[in-house]
């Protein structure tokens, strides 16, 4: 079977695709797919009509690949692709919209407001310490933390979007676990892992070999791992999403169960060498090959 690997694209993510999609074109190749890269650009329909695969696979983060646009065109060539489809991708990448879907699931989030970027750079727009972040980028790109009222308000670069979200700051362990499976079907999350950085866990502690150290499975009380393992799968069943999904939260350990916020659901989670959902899967038995290999035999449109 032929295989279109999407990846690149023009996100701030670009980087982060090229890492995964490499190891994805790799992974299938050892898998016996014929495969053909893509660097996905506005020709991408055209391209795909001359390529025909049989599947496509896609490897894009952040807009444009993350957020349903990508998804589109899939739908409209008619072509069965890899993850999430368009509603979910919509839904997961707007981390606002994605939070009103969370609380109206019973899913714990912190508050936040969608804000314009001159009042965030006039005056505090919430009690700190909250974070100021982008509505839709991932691999922490744009996130401004605002630790005391003594530090200002945050001067945002001119690349920010104009409307940008305001959040309170959730404090605790950074932990997060992946779901696998088939929107209703039978999916199931994998196991949580404990995610250890000397300070925030930027895009450098995310993708810097020895950025960050990853313990897996995490050493949490029971009721906590199970937590995470049932909130992943909620929040995938919620959004509607589709083959493998990770879900990132915080937890306050001195605050029990109460102390476990969920902060996002990612729809495209990373392939690179230092992400996090193959290393789970791999602890759970199932190989980067077996896991690219599962992602394609269950793509759909
Ligand atoms: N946004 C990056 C790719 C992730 O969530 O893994
Ligand atoms: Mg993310």
């Amino acid at each position: 079977r032929k295989v279109a690997v999407l990846m690149g694209g023009p996100s701030a993510e670009r980087e982060v695709s090229l890492s995964s999609g490499r190891e994805c074109v790799t992974a299938l190749r050892g898998e016996g797919y014929e495969v053909v890269e893509v660097d996905a650009g506005p020709d991408l329909a055209a391209r795909l009509q001359d390529i025909k695969p049989d599947v496509v696979f896609n490897a894009l983060h952040g807009r444009w690949g993350e957020d349903g646009c990508v998804q589109g065109i899939l739908e409209w060539l008619g072509l069965p692709y890899t993850h999430s489809g368009v509603l979910a991708s919509a839904l997961a990448m707007d981390k606002q919209r994605s939070k009103e879907v969370f609380r109206a699931a019973g899913l714990p989030v912190v508050e936040s407001q969608l804000v314009d970027k001159a009042s965030v750079m006039a005056a505090h727009v919430m009690a700190p310490p909250y974070v100021i972040k982008p509505n839709n980028e991932g691999s922490s790109v744009g996130i401004y933390l605002v630790h005391e009222v003594a530090n200002g308000p945050p001067q945002l670069a001119d690349d920010m979007p104009d409307l940008v979200m305001a959040e309170t700051f959730a404090p605790g362990r950074e932990l997060t676990a992946t779901v696998v499976g088939a929107g209703d079907a039978d999916p199931g999350a994998l196991t949580v892992t404990d995610i250890l950085t000397d300070g925030w866990y930027d895009y450098d502690a995310k993708y810097q070999p020895g950025g960050s150290r990853h313990v897996l499975p995490a050493d949490l009380p029971q009721e906590i791992f199970d937590l995470c393992l049932d909130y992943a799968l909620r929040a995938h069943r919620a959004l509607g999403c589709r083959g493998v999904s990770r879900t990132d939260f915080r937890w306050d350990e001195n605050r029990g169960a109460s102390g476990l916020i969920l902060l996002e659901t990612n729809t495209q989670p990373g392939m690179t060498p230092t992400s996090l959902s193959p290393e789970q899967a791999a602890h759970c038995g199932l190989s980067f090959g077996a896991l690219c290999r599962w992602m394609v035999e269950d793509a759909t449109c």
